[in-house]
């Protein structure tokens, strides 16, 4: 279902594999995180504060919102489902990340889906968008929608003045958007997020995470912010003490500013993104190449389907993301994760000779 699964087909079976599945910062875990970790391990033999004021604290500082505005959770993906467990219907955008129907079901939140339309531009990539007076038209019957800015899993932004529409429409209405923004620092367009909105709108819920962009997902930190404080309320009374562990709370108040570690990404990306897509429209394999702001690369293949690529990457040491169990994708969609040069050359070489 999800990408990053290196263990069935590799550590279990004693095989180191090439992980292309899973969308996480090349860079690795940030040096400012490895010098906390002497302070995070003192700290293990206490509880944490319960309270997690200076995780608050680090966080209003770098996001320029008051402190008491912030949810925290283990991994945006707590905040995802919880938000969501607060809904009696959500509207669901295809094709988009698997954890928001699979939380609206386990809850029993009725869903309504609407597709992303598609379009071909005019360097040859292909680019997936939302139909802003159709998401309008779909709210109706429901009582919260959930975007991702930028989406997963084919890296389209939102459009902010269209959101604005929705979000003035849902203010008066009294439904909620949440808004995912967990891959937004790699879209590198400072005035990309939401977040500077939830004042203006108490329906607005954003949610980000140190996950990706970060470089760690096996420490599970995450974040909502929401101006109202009925939502607010509403997901913590569900949350459980001490969800934040001490190790998260090291890296909060490290990665957030870690200048040295965010120049050297924004370098990274700069110089691989685009460079990394026009690589693989040179490949007949692939049918579309999709233009992203994220760190991965929807494409569909050509006459080959994700089933049979991925087995054929697996053989050869490489895990890909199957695409193929996207609802609004097909049996020819995967996607790649943008890694180093190194790691990158080593996709194009195994491309080549398949
Ligand atoms: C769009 C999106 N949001 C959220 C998450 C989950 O983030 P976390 O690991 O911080 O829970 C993922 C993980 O793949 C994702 O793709």
């Amino acid at each position: 279902m999800h990408g990053g699964d290196i263990y069935t087909e590799g550590k279990l079976k004693g095989q180191e594999l090439i992980d292309f599945s899973s969308n996480i910062n090349p860079l690795g875990v940030p040096e400012s995180f490895k010098k906390s970790l002497d302070e995070a391990l003192k700290n293990v033999v206490n509880y944490p504060d319960i309270k997690y004021r200076m995780v608050r604290e680090s966080l209003s500082r770098y996001e320029g919102i008051n402190e008491d505005l912030f949810l925290l959770g283990n991994g945006a993906a707590e905040i995802i489902d919880l938000s969501i467990s607060t809904l009696k219907s959500i509207l669901i955008p295809a094709p988009s990340f698997a954890e928001y129907h699979l939380s609206a079901e386990k809850w029993g939140v009725h869903i309504e889906y609407f597709h992303m339309k598609e379009k071909k531009n005019e360097d040859g990539t292909y680019s997936m968008y939302i139909d802003y007076e159709k998401l309008l038209q779909e709210l109706d019957g429901v009582e919260g929608v959930i975007l991702a800015n930028p989406n997963n899993p084919d890296g389209s932004v939102l459009d902010k003045e269209s959101v604005k529409k929705i979000l003035q429409h849902c203010q008066k209405t009294g439904k909620k958007v949440i808004i995912d923004e967990a891959f937004i620092h790699f879209t590198l367009l400072e005035d990309q997020s939401l977040v500077k909105w939830v004042n203006e709108f108490s329906c607005l819920l954003v949610i980000k995470a140190l996950t990706k962009y970060y470089g760690m997902p096996g420490i599970r930190f995450g974040y909502g912010i929401t101006s109202s404080k009925e939502m607010r309320d509403e997901i913590e009374k569900k949350q459980n003490p001490w969800n934040i562990n001490s190790f998260a709370v090291e890296a909060v108040k490290s990665v957030l500013f870690d200048d040295d570690y965010n120049k050297k990404s924004i370098e990274w990306l700069e110089n691989t993104r685009e460079p990394f897509v026009k690589r693989l429209m040179g490949f007949s394999v692939f049918n579309k190449v999709y233009r992203t702001l994220g760190n991965y690369v929807l494409c569909e293949l050509n006459g080959i389907t994700s089933k049979e690529f991925y087995d054929a990457c697996l053989e050869r040491g490489f895990l890909i993301r199957n695409a193929d169990n996207y609802r609004g994708l097909s049996e020819y969609n995967i996607r790649l994760a943008i890694k180093d040069k190194d790691r990158n050359e080593k996709l194009f070489d195994m491309l080549n000779n398949l």
